[in-house]
């Protein structure tokens, strides 16, 4: 083997060390043998359920390339039986030379390529079929060579040094391609467990519901949307496989939340049970003071009809979205009552209508979570963020972590918990901070709440990003150009549920 060839294999072997996709790596692998030995012709097949894949076609002098990095072939696979030049290779691990097809008496079945000739005027004539096999003697395709081309331009048989120079080259393949196959196996596995944690993540708790499931779908649509349409930005495969899987990773932080604190459906969460009770008891408590006229009939009478509309005023703040002032007047105001439990030797003083613990719940002006509960609740993302950073992930995809761990961020610095701002925020996490608002908005899974109608989640969205600046305008509109919220056409439940939150807003 001469200086220029092995110089070409160790080139080709470089190269195919950088290839990531499949279908390229046979191309390359073909055309670089074809090159060296110089032939007209060239098939490469994998072994797949005891027959031949067909990867790559090529015939120069027919302009036919196919396979490869244009795709899959569509042609039948071949079966392993020995009549078949290409398969008896495969079966034996023996090269075959054949100098002229259509002169051999090897006993092959050359059917095949007289019917490809008969059909296209093309003529085949010499032939040389190698095996590939990985680095543990395992066959895992063969590679065929059409019509070696002499230095006088003829087609001739192939040489002893054509056989040596594609051997090598097939076991160099073999290597690239196992490293290949292991590269793949490892990103299957990694995104498996991604998905099962994403699972795990969505099952948590009725709040979640399908919440990442949901994100990963609208993201796959609207990045199927700006690819085709050229819109926006572009997402490789690649790219979209680390965005994806940063959206099933984003609320990881959760498996390590309280649940009682994600749960949590009222202020009192439970609490109220207790205070209905004691209100019950104060009330008896009064009823004897007064008669044994320890109170008069009008303070009994009044403490009776605050006690007795205690009980519904309890409730409707302990559900309430949001608490105007005049409600915290009330809270406070029934705190200042007390009550003097006789019978109870602890309580040397009167003691509360409420507990502290109570008025401090019960004070929570909007939601359900108090300051120290929201805190632990924001805190998920602090949690994603360190379990992300004992996860390992490759050079490529270090930023998976990023996304996820900055899905609260808001470009105006108002988010959490860094601060950060627009230039902290690239494109990918702006597109996951909205899909996560959007679905949180829109989600017509969760038990506690009907969905909102698309129309009033984009009026919020619109507000967070054009009046607070909390959020991206451009992708947003990109996002509702895509129309990737959107129940599908085939999702009649979806749609159901979107009529009947319309119907809501409606009657609202
Ligand atoms: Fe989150
Ligand atoms: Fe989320």
């Amino acid at each position: 083997m001469n200086d220029i060839i092995i110089n070409r294999l160790l080139g080709v072997g470089i190269a195919l060390s950088n290839i990531k996709d499949e279908g390229q790596l046979y191309q390359i692998i073909l055309e670089s043998a074809m090159d060296i030995i110089a032939c007209d012709g060239g098939t490469l097949y994998t072994i797949e359920n005891d027959s031949l894949k067909f990867r790559v076609m090529i015939t120069r002098s027919q302009n036919v390339k196919k396979g490869g990095d244009n795709g899959p072939i569509d042609l039948p696979n071949v079966p392993l039986r020995k009549e078949n030049v290409c398969a008896r290779c495969a079966l034996e691990r023996r090269v075959f030379k054949v100098d002229d097809v259509y002169k051999s008496h090897d006993g092959f079945d050359f059917s095949g390529p007289k019917k490809y000739d008969q059909m296209t005027g093309y003529h085949t004539q010499s032939m040389l079929v190698i095996p590939m096999e990985d680095d543990k003697g395992k066959i895992i395709g063969v590679m065929q060579f059409i019509n070696a081309i002499g230095k006088n331009g003829f087609v001739g048989p192939f040489a002893q040094w054509h056989t040596n120079v594609v051997l090598s080259l097939a076991s160099q393949t073999a290597i690239c391609l196992t490293n290949h196959n292991y590269s793949r196996q490892l990103e299957r596995t990694m995104d498996s467990m991604v998905s099962v944690m994403s699972t795990a993540i969505d099952a948590l708790t009725p709040y979640n519901a399908n919440h990442s499931r949901n994100m990963a779908k609208y993201a796959k649509k609207f990045i199927k949307w700006m690819n085709e349409t050229g819109e926006g930005w572009s997402f490789t495969p690649e790219d979209e496989r680390r965005f994806i899987m940063a959206v099933q990773l984003h609320d990881v932080g959760k498996l390590v939340t309280p649940l009682e604190v994600m749960n949590k459906e009222t202020r009192l969460n439970g609490r109220e049970v207790a205070i209905h009770n004691r209100f019950k008891y104060i009330a008896k408590i009064d009823e004897v003071d007064y008669l044994k006229k320890r109170i008069s009939a009008e303070e009994y009478k009044s403490r009776k009809a605050q006690l007795e509309a205690g009980h519904q005023i309890i409730d409707t703040i302990n559900k309430a979205g949001f608490l105007k002032d005049d409600m915290l007047k009330i809270i406070r105001d029934y705190a200042k009552n007390t009550y003097w439990d006789e019978e109870d030797e602890d309580f040397l003083d009167p003691q509360p209508w409420l507990t502290e613990e109570e008025v401090h719940l019960l004070s929570i002006q909007k939601g359900t979570l108090s300051a120290e509960e929201r805190e632990i609740m924001e805190n998920h993302v602090v949690m994603t963020a360190k379990l992300l950073g004992e996860m390992e992930f490759t050079d490529a995809d270090q930023n998976i972590r990023n996304w996820a761990s900055d899905h609260h961020e808001l470009l105006n610095g108002s988010g959490y918990p860094n601060h950060k701002t627009g230039d902290d925020l690239d494109w990918n996490v702006r597109l996951l901070t909205i899909l996560d608002v959007f679905d949180a908005l829109t989600a017509r899974d969760r038990p506690y709440k009907p969905p909102m109608p698309l129309e009033k989640a984009f009026a919020i969205l619109d507000d967070m990003a054009n009046k607070e600046g909390k959020i991206d305008p451009i992708i947003l509109d990109l996002f509702k150009k895509s129309r990737a919220g959107e129940p599908d056409d085939d999702d009649e439940a979806a749609r159901e549920a979107a009529r009947e939150a319309e119907k809501d807003r409606l009657i609202c």
